[in-house]
Formats: structure tokens, sequence, C-alpha cells
């Protein structure tokens, strides 16, 4: 449904975007993430035909974005970071006007603005100005205008941002809903976003493609060494001490002073020893448990310079 193949973008002298490559399948929902700078906007603004490519491919639909750019423009509905509204304008007159810019003839105008009003839940505010719409209404019309057309495919400039905590939760809810119908990218740095919402993430860092692949699949490459959770009931001076020595065991953290953080190589039996071992000093097992790396630790580790990207490779275009 969408496919880059070497996308490049040079602002000047300074490439935003670096040899991007990815698909992404019809009806997936798949997560654009990265910090500021990452390249995140510029590749969906490509995609969007809003911005041509130095170099490499866009398709969408089979359509190219550079040379069939009214077909593509027909199959995607975009919302950019900063929601592309007049905000004078009544919200049923700003959606009718945008329903004529996308070209839906215009014995369907009225149907397409009743139909994207019922999906964002706008009918309650449908002759207020927008300028006077609360933060998370206007993004709400930025997301009605955006499929006013029937697109296949969303594309959605983090939708959530400088919104409060409610509102966040409405319009990912919202997306939530769109998503069984429509394949959407979704850029974002709020990572329990992404979690929430995505299936698939495409990590961007610095213009380039850090990782590509389902959470749990992200979650499993990196996870080199294991992690787990010991809780006692009788705490003891020397646990900490008694744990780190055991075979294979990488680090203990003391959480408190009956919880600790013991990480380990990966499938080393490990576990098993601490339970032998804490049932032999009688410390009173209240809690063993393997904790995964959270996406936000992955995030970090991708992000950071010393990663090195191929590990995480696998799974690109999938
Ligand atoms: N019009 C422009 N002219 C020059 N440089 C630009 C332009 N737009 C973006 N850049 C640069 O390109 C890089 C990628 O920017 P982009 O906006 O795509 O990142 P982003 O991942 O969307 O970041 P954010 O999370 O802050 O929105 C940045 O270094 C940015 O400064
Ligand atoms: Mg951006």
């Amino acid at each position: 449904m969408i496919e880059v193949k070497d996308l490049t973008k040079f602002y000047g002298p300074r490439p935003a975007i670096k040899g991007i490559t990815f698909k992404v399948n019809k009806g997936e929902v798949v997560g654009f993430l990265g910090p500021n700078g990452a390249g995140k906007s510029t590749t969906m603004n490509i995609l969007c035909c809003i911005l041509p490519a130095s170099s490499g491919s866009a398709e969408i639909c089979g359509y190219d974005v550079f040379e069939e750019s009214l077909e593509v423009r027909k199959k995607i509905g975009y919302l950019p970071e900063t929601p592309p509204l007049y905000p004078d304008m009544t919200v049923t007159g700003y959606l009718k006007f945008a329903a004529e810019i996308r070209r839906v003839p215009a014995k369907k105008v009225q149907a397409a603005v009743d139909r994207v009003l019922e999906k964002c839940v706008l009918q309650e505010v449908r002759q207020r100005i927008i300028g006077r719409l609360s933060k998370g209404f206007q993004q709400r019309v930025g997301l009605a205008q955006s499929m006013i057309h029937d697109p296949e495919i969303l594309i959605l400039d983090e939708p959530t941002i400088g919104l409060d905590p409610i509102q966040i939760i409405e319009i990912r809810k919202l997306i939530q809903d769109l998503a069984r119908e429509h394949t959407i990218i979704l850029s974002s740095h709020i990572l329990p976003e992404i979690t929430q919402i995505c299936k698939r993430v495409i990590i961007l860092n610095e213009g380039e493609i850090a990782a590509v692949d389902s959470l749990e699949g992200l979650t499993s490459s990196l996870n080199k060494s294991e992690r787990f959770v010991l809780k006692v009931r009788n705490s003891q001076n020397n646990i900490q001490d008694k744990l780190s020595a055991l075979d294979n065991v990488i680090s203990v953290k003391a959480e408190t002073e009956d919880q600790f953080l013991i990480e380990c190589e990966m499938n080393s039996e490990t576990q098993d020893r601490v339970a032998r071992m804490a049932l032999e000093n009688s410390w009173g097992i209240e809690e063993l448990k393997l904790v995964s790396m959270t996406l936000e630790e992955i995030f970090l580790h991708l992000t950071l310079e010393e990663h090195e990207p191929s590990e995480v490779k696998n799974g690109v275009g999938t």
C-alpha cells in the first residue's frame, strides 16, 4: 500500500532523511517514532506530495508521489503538525470548503461533511467558529478535513500534540476507531501513544531508520539480557551481595530493602537458581517475575549514539 525506497531529502546541504526504506501494508497502523528533528514530518510531507524528495522513490497504492501526485492525493488524508484551519470559518463552512478543494463532487459534499462530523464527534459544534473551539476540538476538525474525501490512508503528524490529558485520550480513541477502516501512519514522540495505537513501529533517528519491527519483536530483539524482580518477605542485609555472586548475573539493583531488580544473561536459568537461593536462605519469595524492556527504554537505547543499527534492522519492510 505504501512503499518507500531509499528516500533522501536535503534541505540545502543538510540531509533531513538519508535513504530510508519501508513498507506499510493495507489496514496496518504504523507508528513513526523519533526524537525532534528525526525526519518524521519531512517523510510525511513527501508521502503527501507536499515536498519533493531529493532522491529515492515513494509509491502510494502503486502511484508514484512525484509523477502521479493527483492520484496519490485522492488516496491520502493528511493531518499536518499544525492543522490547516481557518479560525474565522465555522466548522461546517470549513469542511465544505475542504471538500471542494479535495474535489468531492458538489452533490456529495453535504453527505461527506455529515459523515466526518459524525466520525469525529463534531455534530454539537458544527455551527461554531473554529477559532473559538478548544484545541482538542480544533484537532478533531483537522482530522475531519483529512478524511473529507474518504481516503484509504491517513497520515497523522503528532495528532495529540498540545492537548490536555483528557483530550489526548479522546483523540487517541478516535484514531483507534478510524484504524478499523483506514491504513494509518501516525507520528509521535509520546511513547505510550504508539504502544496503545500501533502494531508496528518505525523508529527514525537523525534521518535514518533505527528499527522497523512489531512492538514485541523490538522488545525481544533488544533483550540480550533478561531482567526480573525478586521481592522477599524477610529482608536481610546480604541479599544483594548473594544474588550478585550468582553465575550469569550481570547486575543487582536494590529497588527497596525487600525488592531487587536482577539482570542476567539470556536463558541462563538464573531465575531458578535465585528461587533456590531464596528458599535455602528463608528469604520468603513474595514475587519473582520477568520484566521486559519498556518501549521508552528501547527508544532511548536506539536513539542514543552507541547503538548499532544493524542489530535491530531485522524486519525492515515486512
Ligand atoms: N524547511 C526546512 N528547511 C531547512 N531545514 C529543515 C526544514 N524542515 C525541516 N528541517 C530540518 O530537517 C530535519 C528533520 O526535520 P523534521 O521536521 O522532519 O523532523 P521531525 O522528526 O518531524 O521533528 P519534530 O519531532 O520536532 O516534529 C531537522 O533537522 C530540521 O531542522
Ligand atoms: Mg515533526
